[in-house]
């Protein structure tokens, strides 16, 4: 069981959707959070938030976790001042929505940037002090994208199945390094946090756009119960068993799913992130 109360948790991308929802209910179990994220408004808002309902404030830290050198640079600020994260949850994350050639370049390396390579900065930077102390818990935040692809998430769904190998290689190498350590991946569907306004679910009973408390909730519970893999909802589990069906089978499948019209009507943010 990884303990909650008492324990140093970071989640990036803490200020908005499930990160500050993860952040508020882990507060209310006693947790010391720490919050990294890039806008200092929302991220006020949000240690404020927490303060106010829970009487104890996050550390906020502004960082763009995309930049390596200031994610260590940070990295070694907090754990000065706090001495350890016993929680890393590796969560911020972008989208882009546009076919392959209607994504600018540098939207495609941003996405990789945050999505897929800033799990590697901050979880090197945290880790050393967590097999040092004997105690640690390394959660990613992936997505139903990281089991199949989408049309349209080009970029997202590849940095979502990196996110995706890199949490199983690390599971695998603290098997044979540090087994004392815990690692969590999570895939959830659509979650209606804002990040991918628009989107449709041809069938909304099998595979409903999921709600962001709800998701939330159970994150937190699987890092609790030292939970490998959280997919949600549970007939998303069913993809990596489809593969074994010819991939015109697969396709056709995916395409009666409306996996592949799901992003037809997105608008996301709207603010080009
Ligand atoms: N929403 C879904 O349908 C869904 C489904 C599956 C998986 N996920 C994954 O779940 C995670 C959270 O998603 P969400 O829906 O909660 O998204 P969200 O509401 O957009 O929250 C993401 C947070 O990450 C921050 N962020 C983005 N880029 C950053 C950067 N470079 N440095 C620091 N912080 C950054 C955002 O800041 P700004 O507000 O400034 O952008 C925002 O506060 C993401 O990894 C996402 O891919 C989401």
């Amino acid at each position: 069981m990884s303990e909650i109360r008492g324990s140093n948790i970071l989640i990036t991308g803490g200020a908005s959707g499930i990160g500050r929802l993860m952040a508020l209910e882990m507060a209310h179990q006693g947790g010391h959070l720490l919050l990294w994220d890039r806008n200092p408004e929302t991220l006020e808002t949000t240690c404020a938030e927490i303060e106010a309902a829970t009487g104890k404030r996050p550390r906020g830290y502004v960082c763009d976790v995309s930049r390596r050198r200031d994610v260590y640079s940070l990295a070694s600020t907090v754990l000065q001042e706090v001495g350890h994260v016993d929680i890393l949850v590796n969560n911020a994350g972008i989208v882009s929505g546009n076919y392959l050639l209607d994504i600018p370049d540098e939207k495609i390396e941003a996405t990789f940037a945050v999505n897929a390579l800033a799990m590697f900065w901050l979880t090197k930077a945290f880790l050393p002090v967590m097999i040092r102390r004997g105690r640690g818990h390394v959660v990613t935040i992936a997505s139903a994208s990281s089991l199949i692809g989408v049309a349209r998430l080009s970029d997202y769904a590849a940095s979502k199945w990196a996110a995706m190998g890199f949490d199983e290689s690390l599971r695998f190498e603290l098997r044979r390094t540090a087994p004392f350590l815990c690692t969590t991946v999570v895939c959830p569907f659509f979650i209606d946090t804002g990040m991918f306004s628009g989107v449709r679910s041809r069938f909304p009973r099998l595979l409903p756009l999921l709600e962001p408390q709800a998701v939330a909730g159970r994150i937190v519970d699987a890092v609790r119960k030292d939970k490998a893999r959280v997919v949600m909802p549970w007939i998303v589990r069913l993809i990596p068993l489809m593969r074994v069906l010819p991939v015109s089978v697969f396709d056709a499948i995916a395409t009666y799913l409306g996996v592949n019209s799901s992003m037809d009507e997105f608008t996301g943010r709207g603010d080009g992130q």
